[in-house]
């Protein structure tokens, strides 16, 4: 491994980036130095350059400063969605490796350009699906890698709330972040599915959006939201057929009249046995179901781990190992673990649902 440090800019100082990046890259400080600091917002910046930056790091309002500095080794995007496909690809035309966070691009042209101009610059990209690095995650990777659940043909992507419209932020503008839920929740759980299942060849896909919760009283759960200017979908369903004929149900809510919310979770039905993520009160664990010497046998390993894996006590972070694995993807020339021709189909998917949706029609791939 070399023994130089990388630099690493960030840009976007939002809630993501207090909650994840900083303290993710935090903890591999003995491989890393933060040093650009980037946000519309002065503020943050310095706010986050006092508390985290390197000696002689700086804050800059305007990203193509860090994109342009020739000393940064690696850039983390942190931005609202509709960026992330216009600041990655400078990064990486400029030779920076990049960590775009999810979801890749508001739809599958920006996230197959992002895609190409890392292959043809050489350099690395990876997409910030944290949820792959939470134990109860690892743990069914590990059963399907061992192959206890046999052939997955049948799968649910969970990603729906109650109650739980984000108050912060630009999500429920559209133009700011391509989609509601879907795109924004559905992403994650859509990746852990397909990550599973190893089968990213998609047949055919159709799906319905829905604009109902968003326009009546919110009840007394959770926090109010802008209820004027949300011209996003609160809800979005998918059905996705694979090449192989394996099919996945996708459901992503920020709001649904559902007695439970289920998210950053999948069930998984195999020929050998199956795995279902329950989700309870923003917690998930993970239990394994098969048959061994002619018995039904159930497998939980818990305890329970927070749901994407930030923000909370709930084992350890999912962030924090995300930040290590890819840093030393990077210093050591592999692969990072989620990889942007995975996050491509995922985000191809994900429009092929919104497209369904306005055409009433399926997409053939
Ligand atoms: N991995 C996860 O589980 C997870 C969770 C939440 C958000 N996210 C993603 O992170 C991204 C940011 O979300 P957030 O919740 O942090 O939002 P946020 O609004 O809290 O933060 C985004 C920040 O980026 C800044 N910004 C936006 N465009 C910019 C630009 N072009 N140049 C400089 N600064 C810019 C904004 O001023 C804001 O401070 C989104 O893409 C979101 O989907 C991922």
């Amino acid at each position: 491994m070399s023994e130089k440090k990388l630099r690493v800019g960030i840009i976007g100082l939002g809630f993501i980036a207090r909650l994840k990046h900083l303290p993710g890259l935090a903890s591999v400080s003995d491989k890393v130095d933060i040093v650009a600091f980037c946000d519309f917002n002065q503020d943050l910046c310095d706010k986050y350059l006092e508390q985290y930056g390197a000696e002689g790091a700086y804050t800059t309002t305007d990203w193509h400063e860090v994109v342009n500095d020739p000393s940064i080794d690696v850039i983390h995007v942190c931005t609202w969605n509709v960026s992330h496909s216009e600041i990655t690809c400078a990064a990486l035309e400029a030779g920076k490796h990049v960590m775009c966070e999810k979801p890749m691009a508001i739809n599958g042209a920006e996230a197959r350009k992002m895609l190409e101009t890392a292959r043809r610059t050489g350099r690395k990209l990876t997409i910030g699906y944290q949820n792959r690095f939470r134990d109860d995650a690892q743990f069914v990777r590990r059963a399907v890698d061992e192959g206890s659940l046999g052939d997955i043909y049948l799968a649910k992507a969970h990603a729906v709330r109650r109650r739980g419209v984000p108050t912060w932020g630009v999500f429920t503008d559209v133009e700011k972040q391509g989609g509601g839920p879907l795109i924004d929740i559905g992403t994650h759980a859509l990746d852990l599915t397909l990550w599973y299942m190893g089968n990213y060849e998609v047949d055919q896909v159709s799906g319905q959006v829905f604009h109902k919760i968003a326009e009546i009283p919110y009840g007394d759960e959770g926090s109010e939201f802008d209820q004027q200017n949300f011209s996003t979908e609160d809800s979005a369903f998918g059905f996705i057929k694979m090449k192989n004929g394996a099919t996945i149900f996708l459901e992503a809510a920020w709001a649904l009249n559902v007695l439970r919310s289920r998210e950053a979770s999948c069930t998984l039905a195999g020929t050998k046995g199956g795995a279902e993520m329950i989700t309870d009160n923003g917690y998930v664990e993970a239990v394994l179901n098969g048959v061994a010497g002619g018995k039904t046998v159930f497998t939980q390993p818990g305890p329970s781990v927070r749901a994407y894996g930030f923000g909370g006590p709930g084992g350890p972070d999912p962030g924090a190992r995300e930040a290590a694995a890819w840093i030393d993807a990077v210093l050591n020339d592999t692969e990072p673990l989620v990889k942007p021709e995975q996050a491509v189909v995922v985000t191809e998917i994900l429009e092929a649902i919104y497209t369904s949706a306005s055409t009433g029609e399926s997409v053939t791939f």
